[in-house]
């Protein structure tokens, strides 16, 4: 079966782009995971190494990324395909592509259960919930969320929902539209937020934290870390940056609106430690939270301060945000690719695709409740896993993605025609040196010495 070569259509102009693919980009991966691997990794080495991964690996592959799909203008797989074609190469390497599509989907099986815990709260914070609760108290708010399937399963299917019909409704329609509202609004909370925690929390304590690195706490697992989140948060390796380069207009410039994509979803993770870490420390919380930081200590900081409430429940609705933007990206190049293939609508396959998103979206929400067949007991490469959540996030982030931009960076930088790079990429002589030789040598030979470090092969 072959698929036939869909006119996709294209963004409205280079800054709907650039607002679509940071709206991607940005996410829980900011706001709720950086902050917490930060905290766990101890803080200031671990951010020096995290910006390096972006600067050295995450910025490289995005272009390489993005090129692919504008070159291709189809679905991963097939513009992979089609590039492999036009370079004289095995179709096979279309594979690079379907590993992207896989991992999208697999990533957002467990995004759509977080982002529900998000929305979630927004009801709990704007009810009052955390005023003066104890610790204890704001613990068993959570526990009893996650304890929850019924709560859990309307909260995800919520999320499911609202992003399928985004999606169904189109690129103009549907996509620009939710994130030219969501993304301002996004930002503007976040300031906010940002600007009350500097005033009401302990801001000193977090500047120290955050930017005076101590090389005695960063561990080999801490640079692991940073590498797999410099692919999660610029959701590389996961066929979003792929498809929405697809939809992107010829003359624009790939590198420019790449760096201002990468420098936008850095600053953002970096304002949002500047905006959680002072009301943690500001209450004399700990940094080492881990996953719990963003749901349990800081209810907890908002249940103790003036105005607690109101900005409570502003974090949530910002974080909501930030998730929704991203949930479509990772549902979009499925549909492109049912579009392509089974020649359905877009409504239909976006239908289909969070119909079986849904089903997958399962086996997190009863990893979460516990349930006695959600349980695994194995080691998976280099991890030991207890549940089908810690599988599906532990195979993405720590193997898909890093071996996905692995892969990505082969195929543009050693499979494709210099010239067919160079035309596409259209900037100057040495500026695309510099990224050529960097997604040439540089970024394959770090992801695979970090990744044979994880299975075992390499140990250092
Ligand atoms: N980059 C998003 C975040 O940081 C997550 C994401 C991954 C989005 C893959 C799309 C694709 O939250
Ligand atoms: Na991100």
């Amino acid at each position: 079966m072959s698929s036939v070569h869909v006119d996709h259509g294209q963004w409205s102009s280079r800054l709907a782009f650039i607002l679509a693919a940071t709206g991607s980009a940005v996410g829980l991966g900011n706001i709720w995971k950086f902050p917490y691997i930060m905290g766990e990794n101890g803080g200031g080495a671990f951010v020096l190494v995290y910006l390096l991964c972006i600067l050295g690996i995450g910025i490289p592959v995005m272009m390489a990324e993005v090129l692919i799909g504008r070159r291709g203008r189809q679905s991963p797989s097939n513009s992979v395909k089609a590039l492999a074609i036009e370079a004289g190469a095995n179709i096979n390497w279309s594979i690079v592509g379907w590993l992207g599509v896989i991992a999208g989907f697999l990533i957002l099986s467990f995004y759509s259960v977080i982002a529900g815990w998000a929305v979630s709260y927004i009801f709990e914070a704007g009810s009052g919930a955390f005023v003066d609760a104890s610790p204890a108290e704001i613990e068993s708010i959570f526990n009893n969320l996650l304890q929850d399937p019924i709560k859990l399963i309307i909260w995800t299917t919520f999320v499911l929902v609202l992003t399928g019909i985004i999606v169904g409704k189109g690129l103009k329609m549907g996509l620009e539209k939710a994130v030219s509202i969501a993304m301002p609004a996004m930002l503007v909370l976040l300031l906010i937020i940002a600007g009350y925690a500097a005033f009401n929390g302990d801001f000193t304590r977090t500047i120290d934290f955050m930017f005076t690195p101590d090389f005695s706490k960063l561990t080999y697992s801490g640079v692991l870390i940073a590498l797999g989140h410099a692919f999660f948060t610029l959701s590389l390796a996961s066929g979003a940056m792929m498809i929405y380069g697809a939809y992107l207009p010829q003359k624009t410039s790939i590198a420019q609106s790449v760096v201002a994509i990468a420098i936008a979803d850095t600053l953002i993770a970096l304002i949002a430690g500047l905006a959680i870490y002072p009301i943690v420390f500001g209450n004399g919380l700990e940094a080492s939270q881990g996953p719990n930081l963003v749901f349990v200590s800081l209810p907890i900081a908002f249940g103790q301060m003036w105005g607690g409430t109101v900005f409570g429940t502003l974090f949530f609705i910002m974080l909501g945000f930030a998730a929704f933007t991203s949930a479509i990206a990772m549902v979009e190049s499925a549909v492109a690719w049912l579009v392509e293939k089974m020649e359905y609508s877009r409504a239909k396959a976006a239908a289909f695709a969070v119909i079986t998103l849904w089903l997958f979206s399962m086996l997190t929400v009863f990893s979460f409740t516990g349930a006695e067949w959600a349980k695994l007991d194995f080691n998976f490469v280099g991890k030991h896993v207890t549940n089908y959540f810690d599988l599906i996030d532990h195979l993405t982030a720590d193997v898909l993605l890093p071996l996905g931009g692995l892969a990505t960076a082969i195929f543009v930088a050693w499979i494709m025609k210099k010239e067919a790079v160079f035309e596409e990429m259209n900037m100057s002589a040495k500026l695309f040196s510099v990224w050529f030789i960097t997604l040439k040598w540089f970024t394959p030979i770090a992801v695979l010495f970090v990744f044979l470090n994880l299975i075992g092969i390499v140990k250092i």
